[in-house]
């Protein structure tokens, strides 16, 4: 498996991981993607893509792009789900089904946080499902819970 810096090229990549991580969950109705795309709470993960100060990286083994995982600055007047302030960009991470459960996601979380220290990021947030096991990835790795942004998911960050 290598890992890549995310270009302009992978927009269509991203948005599928996106979608994969709006759905995380086998139970409950699925989001299409189209919606996923369009509705402004989850369209402004990947809208864009790349703005200037995006980072990203992906995934691949033999050609084929396994997953992804980007950070996103938000403004305050239009937050991330996992906003804590502007200058802490979001997390969005996704592997592609079939690779799942192989170190794919904990290597791509590790390859964002290396390239987010080298721009200068001193944090970064998300926000998480806790029925998700990414949440287990996520506590693993270093982030902390910093409040329940609602009575299903917390808010997390990690000071790089
Ligand atoms: C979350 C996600 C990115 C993790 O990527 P992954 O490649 O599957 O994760 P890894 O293989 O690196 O495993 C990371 C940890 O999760 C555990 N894990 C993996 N699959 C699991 C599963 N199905 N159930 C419970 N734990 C699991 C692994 O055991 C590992 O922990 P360990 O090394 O301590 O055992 C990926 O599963 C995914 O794309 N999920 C759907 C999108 C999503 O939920 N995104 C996050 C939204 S907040």
């Amino acid at each position: 498996m290598n890992i890549r810096e995310a270009t302009r090229d992978d927009a269509g990549l991203l948005a599928d991981m996106l979608v994969e991580a709006v759905n995380w969950s086998s139970e409950g109705k699925k989001q299409s993607r189209r919606r996923v795309l369009s509705a402004p709470g989850t369209a402004h993960y990947i809208a864009g893509w790349p703005r200037e100060d995006d980072l990203g990286v992906v995934a691949e083994a033999d050609g084929q792009r396994l997953g992804a995982a980007w950070l996103r600055f938000f403004p305050p007047e239009k937050p991330g789900y996992g906003f804590v302030a502007a200058d802490v960009p979001e997390l969005t991470i996704g592997v592609a089904a079939r690779w799942r459960g192989q170190g794919v996601g904990r290597a791509l979380l590790r390859a964002v946080e290396e390239r987010a220290t080298s721009g200068g990021i001193r944090r970064i947030s998300l926000s998480v499902e806790r029925k998700n096991f990414a949440r287990k990835l996520y506590l693993a790795a270093g982030y902390e819970v910093v409040y329940a942004a609602s009575p299903d998911s917390d808010t997390m960050v990690k000071v790089l």
